[in-house]
This record gives structure tokens, C-alpha cells and sequence, in this order.
């Protein structure tokens, strides 16, 4: 996606090696009409699939999330990462490791917001390792859901989530893909 691009390009800033900083849209700040191309360009890629329900992560993954939920004229449901202890038995739940942070953390998403009825596109804002899309997996699969597939705003080709998920057999459709940021620079996959 090209407006993406340009704008990981100009507002972007590489962090480290494995670190891309996009807060002035993404992460902190939220550009609408970024945000609202990103999602139409997914509802291009996704229509026709039979979409019941978008499925995202907070906080990052809902603008996006919501976006193409709009263009797809679907539901729309984050999975949440702190627990509500008292409603453990009405929760689908997984764990996640987060390689940047170095620690598991728990995601849910109540019972009654899935079901075997579903059809499901997760949505999230970056991919990295995977563990927070196989975390999403974990519990779409609980609800006896389907999923038709996984769309990233920015993929970091050059870590291993796209490969781990495409082995697994799910469909990986990214915005933006990142070959590599070494010398602070974002260097970018062309796709024809
Ligand atoms: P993984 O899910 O792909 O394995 O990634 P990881 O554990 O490394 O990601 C932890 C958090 O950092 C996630 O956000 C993820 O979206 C984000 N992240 C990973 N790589 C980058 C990067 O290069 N740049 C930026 N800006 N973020 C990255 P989160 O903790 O769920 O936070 P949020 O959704 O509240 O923003
Ligand atoms: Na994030
Ligand atoms: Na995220």
C-alpha cells in the first residue's frame, strides 16, 4: 500500500535493527484517512471471503481492526489483556509471549463474543514472531470459529511470524513488508 509506505518512510523511525517507531499514526497518534485506506485496502483482499467478524488485540490492532470492519460490514472484537479474574469460566484465554518485552502476558475474549458460527479475519497493526497472532488463533479455535486469514499493517519479513503462520496454512496479507532496518534505514519487500 503505497500511502503507507510513504508515510513508514517520512514519519517512520528505526529504533534498532528489529525496532521501527511509527507513533505519530499507528502506535500513538492515529491518522483517520491512513487508517481509513488501510481499511478498504483489507475489505479488497478479505471480501467475498465471508467474514463474520474481525479479531484483534488492544490497543493498536482496533483502529485498523475497526476500519476494515466497516468496509466488510462485519462485528468487530479486541481480545483484552488483562483478565477479569472474576469472569475466568466466561473467557476463551491465551498466552502470549512478548519477545520486545520479555514476559507472557494473558489475552481473552469472552465466550459469548465467539462462536462456532463465525468466520474470522484477525487484524493487527504489526507482525514480528507471531506469538500475538498464534495467540489469537489459540483462542479463535477454542470458540470452534474459522479463520480465513490474517491481515498486518507492517510485517517484518526479516522476523519469523509470516513464515511460522504461512507453515501453519493461514493466508498472511501484509500493507507494508519490511525486508530490513539495519543502518536506520527501512528497506522495504516490492510486491508487483
Ligand atoms: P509478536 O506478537 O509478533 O511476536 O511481537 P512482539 O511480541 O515482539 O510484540 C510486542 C508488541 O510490540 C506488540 O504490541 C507488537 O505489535 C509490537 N511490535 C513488535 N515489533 C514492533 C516494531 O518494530 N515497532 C512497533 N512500533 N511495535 C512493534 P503491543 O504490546 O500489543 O502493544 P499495543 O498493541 O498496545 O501497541
Ligand atoms: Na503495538
Ligand atoms: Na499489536
Amino acid at each position: 500500500m503505497e500511502l503507507l509506505k510513504e508515510q513508514i518512510a517520512s514519519q517512520g523511525t528505526v529504533i534498532s535493527e528489529g525496532v521501527l517507531k511509527v507513533d505519530s499514526f499507528l502506535n500513538h497518534a492515529i491518522d483517520p484517512k491512513l487508517m481509513e485506506q488501510i481499511g478498504k485496502t483489507f475489505a479488497e483482499k478479505f471480501s467475498g471471503d465471508g467474514i463474520t467478524k474481525i479479531v484483534t488485540l488492544e490497543s493498536s490492532g482496533i483502529a485498523p481492526a475497526l476500519m476494515t470492519s466497516l468496509n466488510l460490514d462485519c462485528e468487530l472484537v479486541f481480545a483484552r489483556k488483562r483478565k477479569s479474574l472474576t469472569m475466568l469460566d466466561k473467557l476463551y484465554t491465551a498466552e502470549v509471549y512478548s519477545f520486545t518485552k520479555q514476559q507472557t502476558s494473558e489475552i481473552a475474549i469472552s465466550k459469548e463474543l465467539l462462536s462456532e458460527n463465525d468466520h474470522v479475519l484477525i487484524i493487527d497493526d504489526f507482525l514480528a514472531n507471531g506469538q500475538a497472532a498464534f495467540g489469537l488463533i489459540d483462542i479463535i479455535k477454542q470458540s470452534g470459529a474459522s479463520i480465513a486469514g490474517i491481515g498486518i499493517v507492517i510485517e517484518k519479513s526479516f522476523q519469523p511470524g509470516r513464515e511460522q503462520l504461512e507453515e501453519k496454512g493461514y493466508r498472511v496479507e501484509s500493507l507494508a513488508r519490511i525486508s530490513s532496518l539495519s543502518n536506520g534505514k527501512v528497506a522495504f519487500i516490492e510486491e508487483g
